[in-house]
């Protein structure tokens, strides 16, 4: 295992006990008393699997701004709360349809199309409860914090993408139109996670716009990554359905370009994302191999 995969398993291990924790019924609280089939629901689209790739790079970025790993955690956590959320949903039949996540029934298969929603706004929810609260124990800070996601995750990111996922389905988009398509409902999130690093450990203007910049090309590089593997890969190793993605009408490059074209643009984007961590030197050679594994990655 080379020092990158044993980090990279270090973190998952890491965000998967957090979750757990914090998963808890007897944790969650509210004014009133919380259900069981809600609880298990959310805990079967979060739990047991998952890469935990945006939490590991909020917290290499918090890293690279001298954050220690245990402050970075909630924040983390916060992440891919979403991020888990948004897959709960995105596998709806009112969406992509899909039975298979994670190598396991998808949580409306687990369950029905009802949980599968509200799973998915109570995770939404406890996302943002849980980093108002213990993002940063700066209150400033913290407010910062869940600007940011807010704004990762929202309209104009994440749930706007995938909006404009599924209007592709019956309108056809041009190559930039797709590529913002991806910076939108794959890009914002992890745009968030690594901005939210950098902001924990109080970045200044360049070392943002710095990382800003590696965000935006690693985001785009994931979601065309995530697209080829679509039709390259087999759904064993990828724990999803594959070649879902042309049966659905959905825009990609890989459809508009085929896949050897679109390995090299992956190329020259992933080219791009370490060309904008150049400032940082031999501090940022994790965020460096986390962007080549964002195109090598077989699942
Ligand atoms: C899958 O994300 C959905 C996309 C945004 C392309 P990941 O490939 O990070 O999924 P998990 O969390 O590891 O299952
Ligand atoms: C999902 O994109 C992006 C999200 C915001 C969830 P996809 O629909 O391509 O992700 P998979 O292939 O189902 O994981
Ligand atoms: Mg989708
Ligand atoms: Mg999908
Ligand atoms: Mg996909």
């Amino acid at each position: 295992m080379t020092d990158f995969t044993s980090k990279l398993r270090q973190n998952a291990e890491e965000i998967e006990r957090a979750l757990d924790t914090l998963l808890d019924i007897n944790r969650l609280s509210g004014p009133g008393d919380v259900p069981e089939r809600l609880v298990a629901a959310m805990r079967h689209g979060t739990l047991n699997g998952g890469k935990r790739l945006r939490p590991f790079l909020l917290r290499e970025t918090a890293a690279l701004c001298g954050v220690p790993p245990d402050l970075s955690l909630a924040a983390a956590v916060s992440v891919e709360l979403i991020h888990c959320y948004s897959l709960i949903h995105d596998d709806l039949p009112a969406m992509d349809d899909d039975d298979l996540r994670r190598g396991q029934p998808t949580v409306h298969k687990a369950f029905d199309d009802a949980t599968a929603i509200l799973a998915g706004d109570a995770l939404l929810t406890l996302a943002f409860g849980h980093l108002a609260e213990y993002g940063a124990t700066d209150p400033a800070l913290r407010a910062r914090l869940v600007v940011e996601l807010a704004a990762g995750a929202g309209t104009g990111g994440m749930v706007g993408g995938q909006m404009r996922d599924i209007e592709g389905e019956t309108t056809p988009m041009a190559d930039l139109e797709i590529a913002q398509m991806h910076a939108m409902k794959t890009g914002a999130l992890i745009r968030a996670a690594i901005r939210m690093g950098a902001v924990l450990g109080g970045a200044d203007r360049d070392v943002l716009g710095h990382v800003t910049a590696y965000a935006e090309a690693a985001g785009r590089a994931f979601q065309l990554a995530d697209d080829i593997l679509d039709v390259t890969a087999d759904a064993q190793s990828l724990g999803k359905a594959t070649q879902k993605d042309a049966g659905m009408n959905k825009q990609t490059l890989v459809a508009r370009i085929g896949v050897d074209a679109a390995r090299r643009h992956l190329g020259d984007i992933v080219h791009e994302a370490i060309s904008a961590l150049t400032p940082f030197g031999a501090d940022a050679r994790v965020l460096v191999e986390a962007a080549r594994y964002f195109a090598t990655r077989e699942s």
